[in-house]
């Protein structure tokens, strides 16, 4: 068999003693031999046999990887509360489930199973970073440093899911912001390619165009028949600025929603720590230094004293 028909998985993406939906192999010189056969139970045995020896590749056919990644999905909460499995390891499955959920999320965002396997991805995250104070380091240092639409979503939801526990917040805000989070651009599947993938700078009238993209954000929560004002609030209003000139509704600091304002430094801070095709992308001290003399004026003052102190805190 030839080896592009192979797609490589990590060992930490399995979890011992459940069913496999695909076959899986070990590669030995050119060969692949299949050490799970499809509906299977994976063995605890073999999980540690694999653990303990030089070449850890596992691998599927290309053809399995839909069903690799609804697998991944299914046993995420399982992974991600296991205390033996590594903070790096959880942290990197996050990723690798996320891109998954966000891209089919903005492919179909209608879609009522795309949403709930976002709401779960968010549940997930949450208890990896309620767990353990180091976790948003971890993630960090795996979240992607190009930026896509997905990752990015997926990086904004982890800083404010810790910038919130950082303030102490309960887990139901907590849980509120996440999602919220993980929604804030959604709306961006409404606006055209050419604008959302456009290099240069946009026109006056693209602009206009982009700028719509927190009320369809708004209008996908409302359509997925969400109620909580919380939510509908912090995604709608993540383009506000303080003095009352951002987007969409104008508001000044005193009207917008605190979790708006969260995911709007959480925002930010992620556009600024990621590369993009017109610029590279600024370490996380360069980010905070940059909002600070740049952009104080837009941003609430008091959250962002809280959210340097949190980074300085989490990061490296
Ligand atoms: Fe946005
Ligand atoms: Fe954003």
């Amino acid at each position: 068999m030839s080896s592009n028909l192979h797609f490589e998985i990590p060992l930490y993406a399995i979890k011992e003693e459940t069913r496999i939906p695909f076959n899986i192999y070990r590669k030995e010189e050119e060969f692949y031999s299949m050490i799970v056969e499809q509906n299977d139970i994976f063995p605890k045995k073999l999980a540690s046999i694999i653990s303990q020896s030089a070449n850890k590749a596992m691998y599927i056919k290309n053809e399995d990887t839909k069903k690799y990644y609804s697998y991944l999905e299914s046993v995420l909460g399982k992974i991600t509360s296991d205390t033996f499995v590594s903070l790096k390891d959880k942290s990197k499955l996050i990723y690798d489930t996320s891109s998954k959920i966000v891209n089919d999320l903005f492919e179909k965002p209608e879609s009522k199973e795309a949403i709930e396997r976002s709401k779960k991805l968010v549940e997930n995250t949450i208890n990896i970073i309620l767990s353990d104070d180091s976790s948003i380091r971890s993630m960090m240092e795996i979240g992607s440093h190009d930026y896509y639409t997905y990752t990015h979503s997926v990086d904004v939801a982890v800083f404010s899911i810790g910038f919130a526990n950082y303030l102490n917040f309960s887990y139901e805000d907590i849980s509120n912001i996440g999602n919220a989070a993980m929604m804030h651009d959604i709306g961006k599947s409404k606006i055209p390619q050419e604008i959302i993938n456009k290099k240069g700078k946009l026109s006056d009238e693209e602009f206009e165009i982009m700028k719509t993209h927190p009320i369809h954000s708004y209008e996908i929560l409302q359509f997925h028949n969400e109620k909580n004002e919380d939510i509908l609030k912090a995604a709608r209003n993540h383009h506000e600025k303080a003095r009352g000139n951002g987007y969409p509704d104008k508001l000044t600091s005193k009207n917008t929603h605190t979790f708006a304002k969260i995911i709007a430094i959480s925002d930010i801070f992620s556009a600024l720590t990621t590369k993009r095709s017109y610029k590279d992308a600024f370490s996380s001290f360069e980010a905070l230094r940059l909002m600070k003399t740049q952009m104080i004026d837009d941003i609430d003052k008091n959250l962002f004293i809280e959210f340097i102190k949190f980074m300085s805190k989490s990061s490296i």
